[in-house]
């Protein structure tokens, strides 16, 4: 990935996209309104980004897709057959409204947007950290208190390209597997975002480096207390990957 395109530049978007000009990635952001609404946003990150629609943005590289997930299906569709695309999105029903197929679980956020975007490899990825810690807690490579995140996808190409990605803006890999396993990030979950925290009940005051073992084995956890059946908590393809 070079160039990432953002649907979306709140919170995450904005911090991902500040880790990706870091390291001298170019971005385009979008948002739901005109892109002259993020010239802050733009002035602030540099030359290396741009504003642009959401179409455009979605055009420009690999895409990171990190917008309320309400608004899944305003994703662009066209724009994004055959590429890599990064996502983020929780299920809050207080903000999303209900979605009856998460509720009864069913099926999962992921396997939503890949649905509406079936030419597209969706890899999950960013869902479970809380932006302030994501910012805060970047290393180098080989750094003793470098921090891992997790990713789910069902191409293994792509799911490469992503863990590049995440090395790059400094933090290990934990693959959980298919895109379907990504629920045992999600909130409500043992793995979600608590484990970063420096205070679990207040993340707003400092980020805590996690490494990947801690969470693999947080991603085990919620699928024990789950009670998923043998093959699914630690068989086979679906044992976490560390990278
Ligand atoms: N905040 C976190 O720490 C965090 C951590 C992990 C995962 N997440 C998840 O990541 C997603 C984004 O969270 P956030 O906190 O970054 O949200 P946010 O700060 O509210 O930002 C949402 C962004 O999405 C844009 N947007 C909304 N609908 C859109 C559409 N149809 N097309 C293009 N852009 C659209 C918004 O644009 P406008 O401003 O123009 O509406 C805004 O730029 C959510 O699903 C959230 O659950 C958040």
């Amino acid at each position: 990935m070079t160039t990432s395109g953002f649907i979306g530049s709140g919170d995450i978007g904005s911090t991902v996209a500040r880790l990706a000009v870091a390291v001298g990635h170019d971005v385009v952001l979008s948002h739901s309104r005109g892109p002259e609404c993020l010239a802050d946003v733009v002035d602030d990150l540099g030359l290396q980004a741009r504003a642009a629609t959401a179409s455009e943005a979605a055009r420009d590289g690999d895409v990171v897709v990190t917008i309320p997930l309400c608004n899944y299906l305003q994703v662009p569709t066209e724009e994004l057959r055959g590429k890599i695309v990064i996502h983020t999105m929780n299920y809050y029903p207080q903000r999303d409204a209900n979605i009856g197929q998460l509720d009864d679980e069913s099926t999962t956020s992921s396997a939503l947007l890949q649905v509406h975007l079936p030419d597209s490899k969706v890899v999950k990825a960013f869902n479970n950290i809380f932006f302030a810690h994501l910012a805060a807690l970047p290393r180098i490579t080989g750094a003793e208190d470098r921090s891992a995140l997790a990713i789910a996808g069902d191409d293994h190409d792509a799911k490469k390209v992503v863990s590049e990605f995440l090395d790059e803006i400094g933090y290990d890999t934990v693959d959980l597997g298919p895109l379907w396993q990504g629920w045992c990030t999600q909130p409500d979950t043992a793995a979600y975002g608590v484990m970063y925290a420096l205070n679990p009940q207040a993340w707003g005051q400092g980020a805590r480096p996690t490494s990947a073992v801690a969470v693999a084995q947080r991603a085990a956890t919620s699928r024990r207390l789950r009670d998923l059946p043998a093959g699914a908590i630690d068989g086979g393809d679906h044992a976490p990957q560390i990278s």
